[in-house]
């Protein structure tokens, strides 16, 4: 049998073992959707430098910054939709063989493919808040064309409403990391590097905790040599696909 396929099946038989499976998603799971990774191959941040997402500049600079969230968060990804590996997920969700998806993403695709329990470690672009009256609107109803957007009601700087560098984690979506970290027994890492703390450390916990960590990626990450117990190296559409058939065989 062909080793992707064995690993497969192995990491089929562990879902059917499991009693709490939760997914870790990273960019790679939506580079099949036309959005692009941060780090390696075409990376964002070979192309764009990352300090249009620093907080401090922000806040200093928002006419300089502005433009270029713009431009790589809104108007090219505007039109990406869920693919087959969200699809996946929601599927495994629905089918109660996982309690929900911990994603580092902002595209709002898992929502989009229908997974209810979406834990957002780093917010999600498809809000805007206000950085003065705290108000926050979904970007269907605010027009980003000037930038940068001021509040309809304070006028104040909109900002949207996923976490800068130098910006704290959403203390819900880290306590019910932290939740799942401790309580599940497995976890289903797609397309993350594990470069970036704290987001990073929540598989490392959930090893700690007992959990067998199954790892879909084209290339290793920080995981795989330290704690991964079955890597199925491929893309996350065609490899997500394979493992929800051997999963309902
Ligand atoms: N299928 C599976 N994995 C893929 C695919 C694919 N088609 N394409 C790329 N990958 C993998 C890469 O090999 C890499 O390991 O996805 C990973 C993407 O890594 P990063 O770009 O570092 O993304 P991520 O791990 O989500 O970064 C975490 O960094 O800049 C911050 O806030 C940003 O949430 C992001 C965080």
């Amino acid at each position: 049998m062909h080793d992707q396929d064995e690993k497969i099946r192995k990491a089929a038989q562990l879902f059917l073992k499991s009693k709490r499976a939760t997914a870790f998603t990273g960019a790679g799971i939506s580079v099949e959707s036309g959005i692009p990774p941060f780090r390696g191959k075409n990376g964002l941040w070979t192309k764009f430098d990352p300090i249009c997402l620093d907080l401090g500049f922000f806040l200093g600079k928002p006419e300089e910054s502005w433009p270029l969230i713009k431009h790589i968060f809104y108007d090219s990804f505007a039109n990406a939709r869920p693919n087959k590996a969200h699809f996946g997920l929601a599927l495994l969700e629905r089918k109660g063989v996982i309690q929900g998806v911990i994603t580092q993403n902002i595209d709002n695709l898992h929502q989009e493919a229908g997974n209810r329990n979406v834990i957002e470690f780093h917010g999600n672009s498809k809000y805007l808040k206000c950085t003065g009256c705290q108000n926050r609107y979904n970007i269907k109803d605010v027009h980003i064309t000037n930038t940068p957007p001021s509040c309809p009601k304070c006028k104040k700087l909109l900002k949207p409403d996923f976490i800068f560098f130098g910006e704290g984690i959403p203390q819900d979506a880290y306590y019910a990391s932290l939740d799942a970290a401790e309580h599940s027994d497995l976890f289903l890492l797609v397309g993350t590097s594990g470069e970036v703390v704290p987001a990073s450390q929540i598989p490392f916990l959930a090893k700690q905790n007992g959990a067998k960590i199954v790892e879909i990626n084209v290339t290793p990450s920080a995981y795989t040599d330290q704690i991964t117990d079955i890597f199925i190296n491929g893309q996350a559409g065609e490899v997500m696909e394979k493992l929800v058939q051997v999963i309902f065989a």
